[in-house]
């Protein structure tokens, strides 16, 4: 007789050749991600036990108010992530993620991560919704410079902030709390969900976050809404889990290299 947890392993295979088989349908995929998707590589998420908000009040580091009052405790907290990137490489979450990009005829990855490390495992069709941590912007001539370098915290810590070509104050390209989402980057989403559809065509995968932020933009609603199948991956139940028809609770790398091979078993 099974026991509980042979009965649990069994439904869980089940459910993973369910998703093997929603990914060798589907035509059309959009994948909605979290910093759980960056975890495997080190990364810490923002809520939760060791998350980056645990004995940080987001209030003090990622707000426009907060920048206003305090930029060297802003940067600081920016340049010591900026850092922390050096240290860390894309794990098999990324590098399933683009290689997914170049199956399917329609692929999009709209990721809430500021790290780089969907860029580094060569993602091209990628929103970043809430900027990046290696892009400054001026606040007086609103220039975006990509940097290759992380900020010196040396540099922050004797408070010699780093200022624009025109002499305005640079901040980090991030979106902070209370700050609107770029027009276009919601656009280009919602141009990609008018195009879903049912039959099994289209596939939204939702990896690796909370959905605590504007319960995850009615993302998972809205590609229900068009027919598309939509899966949960996650170790954890989130905000957004009743709105799911599939839900895999495992590690993103993990399970991502696991179905993926699969699907396409190129290497
Ligand atoms: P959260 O920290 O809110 O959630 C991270 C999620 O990752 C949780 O649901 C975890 O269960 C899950 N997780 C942990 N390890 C995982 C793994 N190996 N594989 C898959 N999932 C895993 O982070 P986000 O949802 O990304 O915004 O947070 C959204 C936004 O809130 C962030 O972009 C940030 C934050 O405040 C700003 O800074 C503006």
């Amino acid at each position: 007789m099974l026991t509980n947890s042979s009965d649990e392993a069994v439904r869980q295979a089940a459910r993973e050749a369910t998703l093997v088989q929603w990914l060798r349908e589907a035509r059309q995929v959009l994948v909605f991600c979290g910093a759980g998707v960056s975890v495997e590589s080190g990364v810490p998420t923002f809520r939760g036990a060791g998350g980056l908000w645990e004995g940080q009040r987001v209030e003090d580091v990622a707000t426009p108010e907060a920048f206003e009052y305090n930029p060297q405790k802003v940067w600081r907290f920016y340049a010591q992530r900026q850092a922390g990137l050096i240290t860390v490489a894309p794990n098999p979450a990324h590098t399933v993620l683009a290689a997914m990009e170049r199956h399917y005829p329609g692929f999009l990855l709209v990721t809430q991560n500021v790290d780089n490390l969907h860029e580094r495992a060569g993602s091209e069709k990628l929103i970043k919704f809430h900027g990046s941590l290696m892009e400054t912007r001026c606040t007086e001539c609103r220039r975006v410079t990509p940097i290759g370098e992380p900020v010196p915290l040396a540099e922050i810590e004797a408070d010699r902030l780093p200022h624009c070509r025109c002499g305005g104050l640079l901040r980090p390209n991030v979106v902070w709390f209370g700050e609107a989402l770029l027009r276009r980057h919601l656009t280009e989403m919602q141009e990609f969900l008018a195009g879903m559809q049912g039959g099994g065509q289209s596939l939204l995968l939702v990896i690796g976050t909370s959905g605590a932020v504007s319960d995850g933009y009615g993302i998972v609603k809205d590609a229900t809404r068009r027919g598309a199948r939509t899966v949960e991956i996650n170790p954890d139940p989130t905000h957004l889990t009743r709105q799911f028809d599939l839900i895999l609770r495992e590690r993103a790398g993990v399970l991502l290299e696991r179905v993926w091979r699969e699907v396409d078993p190129k290497p």
